[in-house]
C-alpha cells in the first residue's frame, strides 16, 4: 500500500511538508530552496521570526526569519499562515533586506488575516522573564514569540485583521498592555510599554500590511485545485515542538507536519510527502536536555574536541541570534521519535561533508535509562535528561564529500553510515545535501516525482 495520501482529483496538485526533525537548523532552507524548481507556492504555518533558514545561491548568503524560503525564486508565492506569529516591524525589515537585493517580495507574499500579531510587549515579556529565570532560563530567541502564542490561546491576542477594525484594537491593545505591564513593571522589574506609541506604530504598519493579506486557507485550496503543487515549511524541529519536543526546553508552537493543516488551513487529505531533514549530526541552541552532545567530562558546558571540531566544520552559530550551537552525533533513537510524529515518508541527510575528516563517527542508537535499554526518545524534560546514549561506531571515510551529486561517487564508508541509518529508521534516505549551494545535492527520490 502506498504510504503517500491519495489526492483527490487526478488534476489536483501534489504537496510537500519540509520538516526539521532535530532541534532545528536542520538545513531546511536549502532543502525547501531546492523543491521550488516545482512548486507554485511555498507556505510558512507556525513560530515567527525566531526561525533562520540559512540559503546560499551563487555563493551568495541570504537569511529569511519570516518569509518563506521561496521567496528567492520569481515564480514562487509565499504565503504567511495563519499559525505564524507575525510581527510586522521584523517583516518590514526583512522584505527591506531582501528588496535591497533587488527581490520583489510585496507582490508575492501573501499574509493570513487570521495570523497572530506580535507587539513590543511580547518581546519585552520573553527578555525580562528569561533574565529573570537566570541559570534556569530556556535559552529563547527573544523574539516574543512565547507571549504571542500565550495571548492567542489566552483569547486575547490581536490578529492581523483587526488592524482593520481601529477601535476594536485600540480597546484590547488597551486591555491586554494595562495587564502585560503590569507584570512588566510589577513582577519582572522591567519598563512598561507605552499604549499610544504602540496603537501608532502597529496600525501604521498595518495599512502597509494590507494589500498582501487575505484569505491564505482559501488561497491556498485554489492553488491546490488548478493542478498547482505547494510546499509546506515547517520551521524549528519536531525536537523543539511545544507538545512532542523536550518541554519544557521547546518553542511554543507545534513544529511537526501535522500542524501544517491548522497552521495553514488545509485539510490532513492535501498532504502527500512528508519530507523529514535531518543533519548528520546534531545541534542544538538554547538550554535542555541533548543525549548524544559530545560535551567535555570535566566541565559539561564546554565541548569536546569532536564536538569543537563539528561546530567549527559546520559553521554552527544561530542564523537569527548568532550564539554557539550545542553539538553532538546524531542520534537515530531521537529520529525514530521524528519519524513517527511527523509520519516521514523520506529523509534528506544534510552536512554530510562537516563528518568528511572524522576518523571514527558514532550513532547513537538507543539509549540506557533507568537500567534499561530503550530505542527511541521518550517524552519531557526531565526523562530524556536521564537518557545516557548507546552508540555504534563507523570508520570515517577521510576524503572529501563535498558538491557530489551522485549515490555511487560517494565513498563506500560513507554509503554504509547513511545506508545503516535508513536501516534502523526504516525509513529511506531520499537526498543527500553535500555542500550549501543548490546544485550540491544527490537524489534518489523526488518528493515531486514519485
Ligand atoms: P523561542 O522559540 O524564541 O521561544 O525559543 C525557545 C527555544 O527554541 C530556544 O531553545 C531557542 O533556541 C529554540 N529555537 C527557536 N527557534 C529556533 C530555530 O529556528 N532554530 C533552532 N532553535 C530555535
Amino acid at each position: 500500500m502506498s504510504v503517500f495520501a491519495a489526492k483527490n482529483s487526478p488534476h489536483a496538485g501534489h504537496n510537500v511538508v519540509v520538516i526539521g526533525t532535530q532541534w532545528g537548523d536542520e538545513g531546511k532552507g536549502k532543502v525547501v530552496d531546492w523543491l521550488t524548481d516545482h512548486v507554485a507556492g511555498v507556505v510558512r504555518f507556525q513560530g515567527g521570526h525566531n526561525a533562520g533558514h540559512t540559503l546560499i545561491i551563487g555563493g551568495e548568503k541570504t537569511i529569511l526569519r519570516l518569509i518563506p524560503s521561496g521567496i528567492m525564486r520569481p515564480h514562487v508565492i509565499c504565503y504567511i499562515g495563519n499559525g505564524v506569529v507575525l510581527c510586522p516591524s521584523a517583516l518590514f525589515k526583512e522584505i527591506a533586506e531582501l528588496e535591497a537585493m533587488d527581490v520583489d517580495v510585496q507582490s508575492r507574499l501573501r499574509i493570513s488575516n487570521a495570523a497572530t500579531l506580535i507587539f513590543p510587549h511580547h518581546i519585552a515579556l520573553d527578555q525580562a522573564r528569561e533574565r529573570k529565570r537566570g541559570k534556569e532560563k530556556i535559552g529563547t530567541t527573544g523574539r516574543g514569540i512565547g507571549p504571542a502564542y500565550e495571548d492567542k490561546i489566552a483569547r486575547r491576542a490581536l490578529r492581523v485583521q483587526d488592524l482593520y477594525r481601529p477601535d476594536y484594537f485600540a480597546s484590547v491593545l488597551r486591555e491586554t498592555l494595562e495587564y502585560h505591564n503590569f507584570v512588566l513593571t510589577h513582577y519582572l522589574d522591567s519598563t512598561a510599554i507605552d499604549f499610544q506609541k504602540t496603537l501608532d506604530d502597529m496600525l501604521a504598519l498595518g495599512a502597509r500590511l494590507q494589500p498582501m493579506v487575505g484569505d491564505v486557507s482559501s488561497e491556498l485550496e485554489a492553488v491546490y485545485s488548478a493542478g498547482k503543487n505547494l510546499l509546506f515549511e515547517g520551521a524549528q524541529g519536531t525536537l523543539l515542538d511545544v507538545d512532542h519536543g523536550t518541554y519544557p526546553f521547546v518553542t511554543s508552537s507545534n513544529c511537526v507536519a501535522g500542524n501544517a493543516c491548522a497552521g495553514a488551513g488545509v485539510g490532513p487529505s492535501r498532504l502527500h510527502y512528508i519530507l523529514g531533514i535531518t543533519k548528520a549530526y546534531c545541534t542544538r541552541v538554547g538550554a535542555g536536555p541533548f543525549p548524544s552532545e559530545l560535551y567535555d567530562q570535566d566541565n559539561p558546558l564546554k565541548q569536546d574536541p569532536i564536538g569543537v571540531y563539528l561546530a567549527k566544520t559546520g559553521k554552527e552559530f544561530g542564523s537569527v541570534t548568532g550564539r554557539p550551537r550545542r553539538t553532538g552525533w546524531l542520534d537515530v533513537a531521537a529520529l525514530k521519535r521524528a519519524i513517527q510524529i511527523n509520519g516521514i515518508s523520506g529523509l534528506c541527510m544534510t552536512k554530510l561533508d562537516v563528518l568528511d575528516g572524522l576518523e571514527t563517527i558514532k550513532l547513537c542508537v538507543g539509549y540506557r535509562l533507568d537500567g534499561e535499554q530503550i530505542a527511541i526518545l521518550p517524552s519531557g524534560a526531565d526523562v530524556v535528561g536521564r537518557c545516557e546514549p548507546i552508540y555504534e561506531t563507523f570508520p570515517g571515510w577521510r576524503c572529501s564529500t563535498v558538491g557530489i551529486c551522485r549515490w555511487e561517487l560517494l565513498p563506500e564508508l560513507a554509503q554504509r553510515y547513511l545506508e545503516r541509518i535508513a536501516q534502523l529508521v526504516g525509513v529511506e534516505i531520499a537526498m543527500i545535501s553535500t555542500g550549501p549551494d543548490r546544485d550540491e545535492t544527490i537524489l534518489r527520490r523526488h518528493p515531486y516525482q514519485l
